[in-house]
């Protein structure tokens, strides 16, 4: 029943499905190895369609019966699924089917993790569950009877009722079925409530396994914040009596929006101040509020097709980083998003990989949940309120709920609802979700008698099937400085349309210094020339905090290029910037902490190659480690002082004012371990009362390799914690020198706690041996065989984490003939392997292009 010879499904080829469902009836028989699933859905003719071919989805299923109003049939197994000859009027279909969830390593369908059955259905899952027309565009409403010895037995929606063994569940708001989720287990629930500003008063639960209950006050509250924020930001209330959180150990990604019945991997939800870092309360927190906001931007409204997967994506990150700058901070959250999206999305929009935000085809849908997908997705909808505005942005969101409320709606549909609100033709600002590639934004100023102009000119290169591009609409936030470092033009849109465009600013008294694209106001790479001179001029008057870091980071950058380039001796003017920044108390700890941080080595090897060059990732290395070294040595009469004040007294609180004073402290520390051989780190770490210092100062030892004796105490007191134990093995590999990366991920490997079918285990090693780019890229090659053993490994066993993990190899062009050589042989090796499943078939053909 599974596909041959893998097909490419194109957008163009849409067509609605000939029957509507009215409803689905569901009973799960659980047994781990036989499990049997009895479906009962009543169909009709779908009058909107012309085809009606009755055609179901089906995959790894045994079918055990099926009937038509009552009459047994015996339908036409075929590729992927089945046919049948049905009435040409409304009917039933009943089917019976035995699954097996035990043997079911890939994590989709209905599968085991830690002795509890659970679910994963999007994209395709469900047709490994039941024979269904499993696409978003399919609506029905749900009731499900589970029979098993569980304790816990959950659904979507409202509980029906319980007794010994089973529990029935009616989700009376119709979805596709994706978002079915089903949990059993020996769960235990940590209970809240909330009452919506409807005055519905919702019973929530997060369920853990014994001995998680610990660990689940801060999720509760950032769901309660989320619960408040749409209602207050969007208008958007919940809409079941139930709101359900189940923990996973093994899950494939973050977590999933099922409706009224979220599942999260247990690293996205789970914490407590011993284990969890502030990054990761940050993550969680921004992960249950992206999940809770599917329901309405995904759930309530819906995809009609997985080419559209960006509408509810996109959407739901921008609001999610909404919620976050709103909670936290919006200077930091902005920074935070853009370091993100430069690291993954830049770099997939600049290679083999690249991908229109809205694709026109794909071999397997669960390739296209990308950076490209979420994040650039997330910056078009940030472009479009920049361009209509807070007030008209409302407006829109309000008529997109009114319009398409219970809908599977399109791209065409969201932008229409601005077309509408605004009277705007967004014809060309549609091709933000048709073009792929990054634009490139150069800028050329002249100042003559008061009059400053600026010009830019935007191109963007070649993808991969899109030889030509045509402009796109750039919204460009600027402002002006003069000399003394005053504002004197504030923040002003300049909406670009053309290839080439000038905006200009009159009564002037001087030739200003411009601070563009505030904000960050565009996905784009700006390509200005400049002075380091003005760069440290920006980064202590800019107004714009965005603006404000980037000038130091563009500073640093350069600095940097030139370190690697020609040798040059670490600039003292940038020592100095960064010692003006690291004692300015006005500043905010966090804001203070990225302005500290370097730019990562990945993030140079893609600048060095933008402008031309060949990156090598062990010259990239040593000048990173020179001037880490050199700025340790011109802030070295600050550090010590510096790292006394930030001290956060009292018990650990995980809000974003103390959790800045913690990051501000620890890069701190990872300079001054420079300094002191790990004096004050092995202090820190032996006195840390939670994991972000703990695990801060282990980081600062193993960096100068002087962390041996800690990793060790580390294991021997988290080895029963599987999340910290995650964090063990990855930050070995994260932290290793060049040289001894693939070493270290290789003797991890051989580890007793090296559960590898565990994605969140094999991530810990491989994503962080593929975040430590000289390590990765040492030109023994080591790294690369490695990692494609191992993906060879997984692959047969989780083909969508394999998949995923491949992306690893994306940046290969980049590198010199010898490395890409190494490459090659790999993905060389990994295609021919027998049986290779068609997630990692497409990647690697894709990444290896012609
Ligand atoms: N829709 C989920 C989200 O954005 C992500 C998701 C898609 C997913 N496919 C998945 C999660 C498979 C786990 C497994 O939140
Ligand atoms: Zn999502």
């Amino acid at each position: 029943m599974k596909d041959a010879a893998p097909q490419t499904i194109y957008l163009s080829d849409y067509t609605p499905f000939g029957y509507r469902v009215e409803d689905v009836h569901l009973t799960f028989r659980l047994a781990p190895e036989a499990t049997r699933v009895v479906s009962k859905i009543r169909f009709s003719p779908n009058p909107e369609a012309t085809e009606r071919r009755f055609f179901l989805h089906g995959e790894d299923l045994k079918l055990i019966g099926a009937k038509i109003d009552g009459a047994p049939i015996t339908p036409r197994l075929v590729e992927g699924g089945l046919e049948a000859d049905v009435p040409d009027a409304p009917f039933l279909w009943e089917a019976e089917v035995e699954i097996a969830p035990a043997k079911n390593t890939a994590l989709e369908g209905l599968y085991m993790s830690g002795g509890m059955y659970c679910t994963q259905c999007e994209a395709e899952g469900f047709r490994k569950i039941t024979f269904y027309p499993d696409r978003p565009d399919v609506m029905a409403t749900f009731t499900v009877r589970i029979e098993g010895e569980m304790p816990v037995l959950l659904s979507n929606g409202n509980p029906l009722g319980a007794g010994e063994g089973w529990a029935e569940w009616h989700d009376p708001w119709p979805k596709p079925a994706y978002l079915f989720a089903l949990v059993a287990g020996e769960l235990v629930n940590h209970p809240d409530r909330f009452t919506t500003m409807e005055g519905r008063d919702v019973e929530l639960n997060i369920w853990v396994r014994p001995g998680d209950e610990d660990k689940c006050a801060f999720g509760m509250d950032a769901l309660k914040r989320s619960m408040r924020w749409d209602e207050q930001v969007y208008g958007r209330a919940y809409d079941l009596d139930i709101f359900n959180i189940v923990a996973v150990d093994d899950f494939n990604m973050g977590a999933m929006e099922n409706k009224g019945l979220n599942i999260f991997n247990s690293s996205c939800v789970l914490a407590s101040p011993e284990t969890s870092t502030d990054a990761n309360f940050e993550r969680i927190e921004a992960i249950i509020a992206h999940e809770y906001f599917h329901n309405w931007t995904g759930n309530r409204i819906t995809c009609r097709d997985w080419f559209q997967l960006c509408l509810k994506e996109g959407l739901t990150v921008f609001r999610d980083q909404q919620f976050t700058g709103d909670e936290r901070s919006h200077a930091v959250a902005r920074i935070d998003n853009v370091l993100a999206l430069r690291g993954r999305q830049f770099r997939e929009d600049n290679g083999p990989l690249a991908h229109p935000v809205r694709p026109e085809s794909f071999v397997e849908i669960n390739n296209f949940y990308t950076a490209t997908v979420y994040e650039k997705g997330a910056e078009i909808i940030g472009m479009l309120k920049t361009l209509v505005g807070d007030e008209a942005y409302r407006k829109a969101l309000d008529l997109y709920f009114e319009r398409h409320d219970g809908d599977a709606a399109t791209i065409e549909d969201w932008l229409k609802v601005f077309e509408d609100v605004t009277g705007r033709d967004l014809a060309q600002f549609k091709r933000w979700y048709s073009q792929a590639g990054t634009p490139r934004l150069k800028v050329e100023e002249a100042y003559e008698a008061g009059t400053y102009t600026l010009t830019f000119t935007q191109e963007t290169p070649p993808t991969p099937g899109q030889p030509e591009k045509d402009a796109r609409v750039i919204p460009i936030l600027a402002g002006l400085l003069n000399d003394n470092g005053d504002e004197i033009v504030p923040t002003r849109l300049l909406e670009m349309t053309d290839t080439t465009q000038s905006f200009t600013f009159e009564g002037l008294s001087g030739k200003p210094v411009p601070s563009l694209l505030r904000n960050f106001s565009a996905p784009v790479i700006l390509q200005r020339d400049s002075t380091n001179a003005e760069r440290a001029f920006l980064l202590a008057h800019d107004t714009d905090p965005f603006n404000k870091w980037e000038a130091g980071r563009a500073l640093a950058k350069d600095v940097l290029v030139r370190m690697i380039t020609e040798d040059a001796p670490a600039d003292p003017a940038y020592l100095d910037a960064l010692q003006a920044v690291a004692r300015d108390d006005s500043l905010d700890p966090a804001f203070r902490a990225l302005a500290l941080r370097q730019p990562g080595e990945e993030d140079l090897a893609q600048t060095l190659y933008d402008a031309g060059r060949t990156p090598d990732p062990a010259r990239i290395h040593e000048a990173a480690e020179t001037l880490a070294q050199a700025r340790a040595e011109a802030l070295q009469d600050l550090l010590p002082r510096l790292y006394a004040e930030l001290h956060v007294p009292g018990p650990f609180s995980p809000d974003a004012e103390a959790a800045g004073k913690r990051a501000l402290q620890n890069t701190v520390l990872g300079l001054l371990s420079r300094l002191d051989s790990g004096a004050a780190a092995r202090k820190q770490y032996a006195q840390a009362d939670n994991m972000t210092m703990q695990l801060g100062a282990l980081a600062s030892l193993l960096t100068i390799e002087r962390g041996k004796e800690q990793a060790a105490a580390f294991y021997a007191q988290w080895k029963e914690d599987r999340l910290v134990v995650d964090k063990w093995f990855g930050l070995q590999v994260a932290c290793a020198a060049p040289q001894a990366a693939a070493e270290t991920a290789q003797s991890l490997t051989e580890h007793p706690d090296f559960t590898w079918r565990n994605p969140n285990r094999f991530r810990a090693v491989f994503g962080s041996l593929a975040a430590n780019p000289a390590g990765f890229h040492h030109a023994s090659g080591a790294g690369y065989a490695l990692l494609a053993d191992w993906l060879i490994r997984l692959d047969p066993v989780n083909p969508q984490t394999t998949a995923r993990m491949c992306s690893a190899f994306e940046t290969w062009k980049r590198y010199d003939a010898d490395r890409q050589g190494l490459i090659e042989t790999q993905l060389a090796r990994i295609l021919a392997t027998q049986g290779l499943s068609r997630d990692t078939t497409e990647m690697v053909t894709r990444i290896k292009g012609d």
